[in-house]
């Protein structure tokens, strides 16, 4: 089979993270016999730097006329002080928004090899876990009405949190199905205690999850669950919650895994094309030196083999490859502790390419 795959490298250390992911591809291409094919698109930092915009209009064309795309990362210091509309992260909203993307699918296991790098308590860290994030991505307070007025205070911003009961339901259901393929537990995350969009989201997801068979549903405050992800993560499979709580509990889930560097997400719509990218950013401080962590990346990668092209077992053997390495004792810096013979972007990905 040809996979059209869009890449949209980015800023910092994206360009280096997406040529680490993309070997790997070619070498499962070549493997069991599928042919990627690979075109560049502007996304970000890069494409204000080139075309004044975050996201070209062919940028959008690129992405929707390919199977699949994989990003790197967005944003940087130089592009800080730009007004929100025009950001390197407009990049990122403007696509999820394009391509019906209200799905992400944000994955947190514990690798028994990086147990130490853990900073929960030992007896925390023993009991392992494996946890997936379904976040909101296209709804929210991210895409709601908001501005400038005058308040009763003298001049004040807004940002208003709204949800649709079709929302809500669409997301619902992917947390669902997940489930029945996990644990069949499902932990939906909201405030229901102070906002009504909360109360909507609860009274829904309780609906929706009554259809499915084998599916219990346990409702947890925002806050209880930043707490709840710290003192016993085993108890967390399935996570489903909207798209600003799923933004902030997500970098709490991958602190636990040891590096932020190590996890992958899937955004995904209504069809089979998805857009795959590290959960990390930029790292504009270490881009260029090496440092970087592909795996985040190359788990990305391998989200896109299962989720997009139906490619399961193409996808469990890079899984493999990374947790081979791992357990063979690879290190990149930030999994090192900054020892001096960590590994380098690339040779990590050539340790990653000998397993597969
Ligand atoms: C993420 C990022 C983005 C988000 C930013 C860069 C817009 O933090 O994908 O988690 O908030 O969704
Ligand atoms: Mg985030």
């Amino acid at each position: 089979m040809e996979y059209r795959i869009a890449l949209l490298p980015g800023d910092g250390i994206g360009p280096e993270i997406v040529s680490a992911a993309v070997r790997v591809l070619e070498a499962i291409g070549a493997k069991y016999g599928h042919t990627f094919t690979f075109q560049d698109y502007l996304a970000g930092g890069c494409a204000i730097d080139a075309t004044g915009e975050p996201l070209p209009a062919a940028t959008v064309e690129g992405c929707l006329a390919s199977d699949s795309v994989l990003l790197g990362a967005v944003g940087g210091p130089k592009w800080d002080t730009l007004p929100g509309s025009i950001r390197p992260e407009r990049a990122l909203l403007g696509l999820r928004s394009a391509l019906g993307l209200f799905t992400n699918l944000r994955p947190a296991k514990l690798y028994p090899a990086l147990a130490g790098n853990c900073p929960l308590r030992a007896e925390t860290v023993a009991k392992g876990f494996d946890l997936l994030m379904v976040r909101e991505l296209t709804g929210g307070i991210y895409f709601g009405e908001r501005g400038r007025r005058e308040g009763k205070y003298g001049p004040e911003a807004y940002d208003t949190e709204a949800y649709s009961v079709m929302e809500i339901e669409r997301i619902c259901r992917v947390a669902m199905e997940a489930a029945q393929k996990r644990s069949g537990h499902v932990i939906s995350v909201d405030k229901a205690n102070v906002l009504e969009t909360s109360r909507l989201w609860r009274e829904t997801v309780h609906r929706i999850a009554a259809e499915y068979e084998g599916v219990e549903v346990e409702d947890m405050l925002v806050d209880n669950c930043a707490m709840q992800l710290v003192r016993d993560p085993a108890r967390f499979d399935v996570v489903v919650t909207t798209n600003m709580f799923g933004d902030i509990l997500s970098d709490e889930a991958s602190q636990i895994t040891g590096s932020i560097g190590l996890l992958p997400s899937a955004s995904l719509g209504e069809g089979s094309r998805g857009l795959y990218e590290p959960i990390h950013g930029s790292a504009p401080d270490i881009a260029g030196t090496g440092k970087a962590n592909p795996i985040a990346t190359i788990l990305s990668a391998a989200m896109m083999l299962r989720y997009s092209f139906a490619l399961g077992a193409e996808a469990d053997a890079i899984e493999q490859a990374v947790e081979g390495a791992l357990n063979d004792g690879c290190r990149t810096a930030d999994l090192a502790a900054g020892a001096p013979d960590s590994l380098t972007c690339e040779q990590m990905t050539e340790e990653i390419l000998k397993r597969l």
